[in-house]
Parts: C-alpha cells; structure tokens; sequence
C-alpha cells in the first residue's frame, strides 16, 4: 500500500459522504410550528390522521406468535422457508408452488434482496452491467456500485409530459450485451408512479428473451397498485418467457412492517444443475452479509399467508390502504386538472415537474414539504388538505 496512506492517521482517509435530504426533510418538518403543514416526503404509506399504524393482521399474528413460539434458536441463512414458501404463492400463483425452478431465500427487506442480487451477479460475472431506468429509487444506485456492478443508465421517464420514455427503453435493451442485467420495477414505480402497460411489459419480456438478458425485478409495493394479482401479473407472464430470471421483494410496504425488514430473493432457473449452484452461492453470500435474516417479521407473515381468517383481514386492509391513495389522485385531479396524471399512475409516489426553487417555495410559503426532485409521497396527504396543496401547486403546473 501507498505509504503516505498508511501515515495517514486511521480514517482520515475516508471521504464525506452526502447527508440523507430526506433525514433533512423529516427534521425540518418536525421543526415546522404551522398547523396546516403537510409532509410529502417521507416514503411510507400514512392514513387520514397521519399515522402509520401497525396492521390488524400484523397485530393479531404477532399475539399468536408469542404464546405459541416455543424457541428464538438459530433458523439458518435461507430464513424462514415456510415464509419463502407461502410467499411464492402470492407473487408469483398457486399454481408455482413446489415448482422446482422457482424458489428463494428470506432476506433483510427488499434492500437486503437486491444487495444479495447484486453480490450474487458481481460474483458470475464480475463488473457485469446493469441497465438502469432514471429516475429510479434512490439506493439502487449505489447498491450495485457498491457491489461492483457496472451501471448503464437511460432516460425511463419524462418528467414535464409525465410519461414514459419507453422508446429509450427498448433502446438500450437492444443495445445491451448478452448477459447483461436489466432492473425493472414490478410496479407503483418508485418515484414516478409511471408504470409499463402490459403491452410494455410484453415487448420487453421478448426482448431479454430474444437477446439473453436477465431481468432482475425489483417489487416493493405489491398491492399497493391495482391489487395483489393485477400487480403480479407482468412479473408471471415474464417468467413464462424467460428461463432466468431474479426478482427483489420486500413485505415492508404491503405488510407496513418497515423496521422489521421482511423481504425475500427469488432466483428462476430452469436449470437443476445451475439452479444449485446459484443456490449455494446465495447461502454462501448471505453469510457473510448478515448470516441469517432477522426472523419476527417473517415469521408474522408466514402466520398471516398460512391462515385463511388472517390473510382475509391483511388484504381488506391492504384494499383501504391502495384505495385511499387512488381516491387521493382522483382528488387531486378534481381540483385541480393539471394534475390529471396522477390518475395513470400507481402506488404512493409521484414526481412533480417542479424546479427545486418552487420545491423550497412550497415549504417556505405553504408549509408543504417534499423531495427537492419534486418527489412527492400522497399518502402524507389527509383528504382534507387536497383544496390547499391543488391551490398552491396552480401558479407552477
Ligand atoms: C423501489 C424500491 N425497492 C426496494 C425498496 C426497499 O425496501 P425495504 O428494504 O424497506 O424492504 C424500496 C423502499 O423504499 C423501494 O422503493
């Protein structure tokens, strides 16, 4: 090693990293004394009051959980397999259970997943490129950079018409190389709310078929768009023409279990050979990550998907949460027309065409609070606040 370096005293070499804007955010919202305040920030889905609250479900299953689990003894790097197994029914059928070509391992929320996909891909292929969409959630960045990926990004989205830059898309899937990774959101996309139709999605089935690319996707919000089916529906008919496919979870949103980091990894490999071997790999990568994923959230879950009464009771609460931020578009788009977009896009986000100068105007004069890329979040929204925020976005859309 370079001498000067080891002269130097221990971290003094290290470089500032960027703060977290939305850390910021959250803080000068806390700060802000008005009543009629409104948060648009933060990345989790909120009801009327504001409130994040534990689920009936969760709540009912984590009663269950504690009279009756008898050990907290290791489980093993895969996680909870009932979990993993329970879930695979409701991504990806029924119909895939005890498909041998299908299967997954428990991890630490969807980041957890797609951090393990990225260690998993850098070790078959070192420095292979990933095409990314951008805008695209904030950390899927720096997740494959980190792991050695290289990124190859092209525009997914135009912010001022709203829409999708889908030509841009099928653009760079045909210029990609074989092997190459594409990431594409499942759905309720994160930051745009801009989905593929299923046309969309079909071309681009063909295409990583047709050219060997493996898709790995990334879903964060299943349920939280048109419904737990109609949200899995491009990911099924995916895997039904592509042999190799990877596919990033995470229970934290649809289960609103944030901080207890549920998430799970599912490789497709048509393969038996391979397919072990990348098992093996993710065991081995998972090891030396956190060595086992932690269990409680998972193991809620797994209580939920296995009992009838149970899961009837997450999915009328999962309906509440996905019609609450659709009524919210709609209204939105009532009160104000040039918001009309919001009603063709999915999940709790959006990203405003609004220059970082009227984001600041917002907060300053209004009190509303959002990202600096005009990111916003609808379900920090109460339905009686609709009238004010349409009122002070007229004068910039
Ligand atoms: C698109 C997307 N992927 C993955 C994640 C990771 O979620 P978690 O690690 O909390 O499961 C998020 C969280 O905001 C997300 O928006």
């Amino acid at each position: 090693m370079n001498t000067t370096l080891l002269a130097a005293p221990l971290f003094a070499t290290l470089k500032n990293q960027p703060s977290d804007s939305l850390l910021e955010l959250i803080q000068l919202f806390r700060a802000d004394p008005r009543a009629e305040k409104i948060d648009l920030g933060v990345g989790v889905y909120k009801d009327e009051q504001g409130r994040t609250p534990v689920m009936a479900a969760v709540k009912q299953a984590e009663s269950a959980l504690l009279s009756a689990q008898e050990s907290k003894s290791y489980l093993g790097t895969a996680g909870d397999m009932g979990f993993v197994d329970a879930l695979i029914a409701v991504v990806f059928g029924e119909a895939r259970r005890g498909d041998r070509s299908l299967s997954g391992l428990q991890t630490p929320g969807g980041t957890g997943a797609l951090r393990l996909a990225a260690e998993l891909l850098n070790r078959a292929r070192p420095g292979v490129t990933v095409w990314v969409g951008s805008p695209t959630w904030i950390n899927h960045f720096p997740i494959f950079q980190d792991a050695g990926l290289k990124i190859s990004e092209y525009k997914y989205f135009d912010r001022d018409t709203q829409s999708l830059t889908f030509t841009a898309l099928r653009k760079a899937l045909e210029t990609a190389q074989t092997g190459d990774v594409v990431l594409l959101h499942a759905g309720c996309h994160n930051p745009t709310g801009a989905d593929l139709s299923a046309d969309q999605w079909r071309e681009i089935a063909a295409l990583c078929a047709e050219r060997s690319l493996l898709p790995l996707i990334d879903m964060a919000y299943q349920g939280l768009g048109h419904g737990l089916e109609d949200d899995a529906d491009a990911l099924r008919n995916l895997l039904s023409v592509v042999p190799d496919a990877l596919i990033a979870y995470s229970c934290n949103k649809n289960f609103a279990l944030y901080r207890d980091r549920v998430g799970a990894l599912f490789y497709q490999c048509a393969d038996e050979t391979r397919r072990e071997r990348l098992r093996g790999n993710l065991i081995h990568l998972a090891r030396t990550l956190w060595s086992m994923p932690p269990d409680h959230g998972a193991a809620v879950v797994r209580l939920i998907l296995n009992d009838a009464a149970l899961t009837q009771v997450w999915t009328d609460e999962l309906a509440t949460m996905r019609g609450r931020v659709r009524n919210l578009r709609a209204a939105l788009a009532m009160a104000h027309p040039g918001l009309s977009f919001l009603t063709r896009q999915n999940g709790l986000f959006s990203t405003l065409p609004l220059s970082p100068e009227q984001v600041l105007d917002l907060r300053t004069t209004h009190g509303i609070y959002m990202a600096s890329s005009g990111r916003v979040n609808l379900a920090g929204l109460a339905t009686a606040q609709v009238p004010a925020l349409a009122k002070a976005l007229k004068p910039f859309l």
